[in-house]
């Protein structure tokens, strides 16, 4: 748990030399990441770029600003880690995700081929069938259930793994590694500091599977080691790779179902039009990842002396960039609390822009739509049955508990 206590406002004052305004609440803190979008409010109110005093770092909120900054990627570059601690900077170097330029083309095209359109076609009746044997199994059971842990959960758990390569016997640990490896990237903390131990687990693990070569048969990670018995990439950064793939692609998606299921059951006119329009899915997914967007922020370094809105930002700057913020910001979109599946939304941040632009979205739009779809046809009404509860993470928006019942059509 964060020990940094937030100030209950922002402060005005411009930082330094620069003139960049302060905002000197702790945007990590726990009051704040279970409801941050008023403390967004006020970072984008402070001016395109401000400097967060807790973190002593820039920080963008604003939907202009960091979508140019995600769009440069010559100028904010990747390579010296998107985290907010050194550490994990350091650790996490020449990953995809962290990695610029010819390199990062090179690691993303190693198995890119995984998740094409027309490799996700193969799976997609798969995917399709596992969404409408979980929505079945759930109608059978006349009880509360957890959005969370019932459908959240238990859809990309029958997906990812074996899709990535896991086998069996780390299946009981991989939520706690996301959650854990997601964290280990945070700010400093208290929290940061008890996501340690289960990340290291991770590390290890993962590289066991390597060395040992147990990926599944026909799992990305066995055409992972197939690319580097070809010499494509080097054994050694398998591992990394591989953690590159797994990292962000369970706990994103299992916080897009959760806060979908919180949505459609708080809004049920919007339930109505996507049973009414089985095509909205696509948007609907759009939509929730808009409103509740699973990753709030990774950083970037300006790699050259450059600016942001008018403010001169010295090379070697690290900032923030707010995906969550920029999903809400007033002066790109019209009522941006409001949840409309209907709304032009498709050019959301929340899986990046640009170079590094999530590289398996493919993969959570299906899933999340095959159970959105797979709902639609048989479920008249999501009844809240209970407050959903946010879980404290500093990167990830999510809940561990969402209590619904389904009332079948
Ligand atoms: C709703 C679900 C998801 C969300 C919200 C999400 C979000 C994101 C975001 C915001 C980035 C950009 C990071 C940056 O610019 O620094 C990213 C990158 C990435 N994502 Fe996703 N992701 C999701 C699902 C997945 C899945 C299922 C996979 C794997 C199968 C995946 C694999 C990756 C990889 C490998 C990258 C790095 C791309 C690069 O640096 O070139 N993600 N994701």
């Amino acid at each position: 748990m964060s020990t940094a206590s937030p100030s209950p406002h922002a402060s005005s004052a411009a930082s330094g030399q620069t003139g960049v305004p302060e905002f000197d609440t702790d945007l990590f803190s726990e009051d704040v990441v279970v409801d941050p979008y008023p403390h967004y409010r006020r970072l984008r109110d402070l001016g395109p770029v401000a400097y967060l005093t807790s973190q002593q770092m820039h920080a963008l909120g604003r939907y202009d600003e960091v979508r140019a900054v995600l769009a440069d990627d010559e100028t904010f570059i990747s390579g010296q880690g998107v985290h907010f601690n050194d550490v994990f900077n350091e650790l996490m170097r020449g990953a995809i995700l962290t990695s610029d330029g010819p390199e990062h083309e090179q690691l993303r095209q190693v198995v890119a081929h995984r998740l094409t359109p027309r490799a996700l076609r193969e799976e997609r009746a798969s995917i399709e069938a596992k969404a409408d044997a979980l929505v079945t199994a759930l109608l059978e059971r006349d009880e509360v259930l957890d959005a969370v842990t019932d459908i959240a959960q238990a859809m990309p758990m029958s997906v990812v793994p074996d899709f990535l390569g896991f086998p069996q016997d780390c299946r009981d640990r991989l939520i706690d590694w996301a959650l854990a490896g997601l964290e280990a990237g945070g700010p400093p903390s208290d929290r940061h500091a008890a996501s340690i131990p289960a990340a290291i687990e991770m590390g290890e693990y993962t590289g066991g599977l390597v060395a040992q070569r147990r990926t599944l048969p026909g799992s990305l990670g066995h055409d992972l080691l197939a690319a580097a018995d070809r010499g494509e990439v080097a054994m050694d950064r398998c591992p990394a790779l591989l953690i590159d793939y797994f990292g962000p692609s369970l706990e994103t998606t299992i916080s897009a179902l959760g806060s979908a299921i919180a949505l459609f059951a708080q809004h049920p006119d919007q339930w109505d039009l996507l049973r009414a329009n089985p095509d909205l899915a696509g948007s609907a997914f759009n939509e929730v990842i808009r409103l509740e967007s699973p990753l709030r922020a990774f950083t970037r370094v300006a790699g050259r002396d450059t600016e942001i809105g008018g403010h001169p930002l010295p090379k070697g700057s690290r900032v923030a960039v707010f995906f969550a913020s920029a999903n809400r910001d007033e002066r790109k979109w019209d009522r941006p609390d409001a949840f409309d599946i209907t709304r032009q939304n498709a050019d959301h941040v929340a899986l990046g822009y640009g170079v590094h632009g999530c590289a398996g979205q493919g993969l959570a739009r299906l899933e999340i739509t095959s159970v959105l779809t797979g709902l639609a046809r048989s479920v008249a009404r999501l009844e809240p049955a209970g407050e959903p509860r946010p879980i404290v993470h500093s990167i990830v928006r999510s809940y561990t508990s969402v209590p619904v019942r389904l009332h079948a059509a």
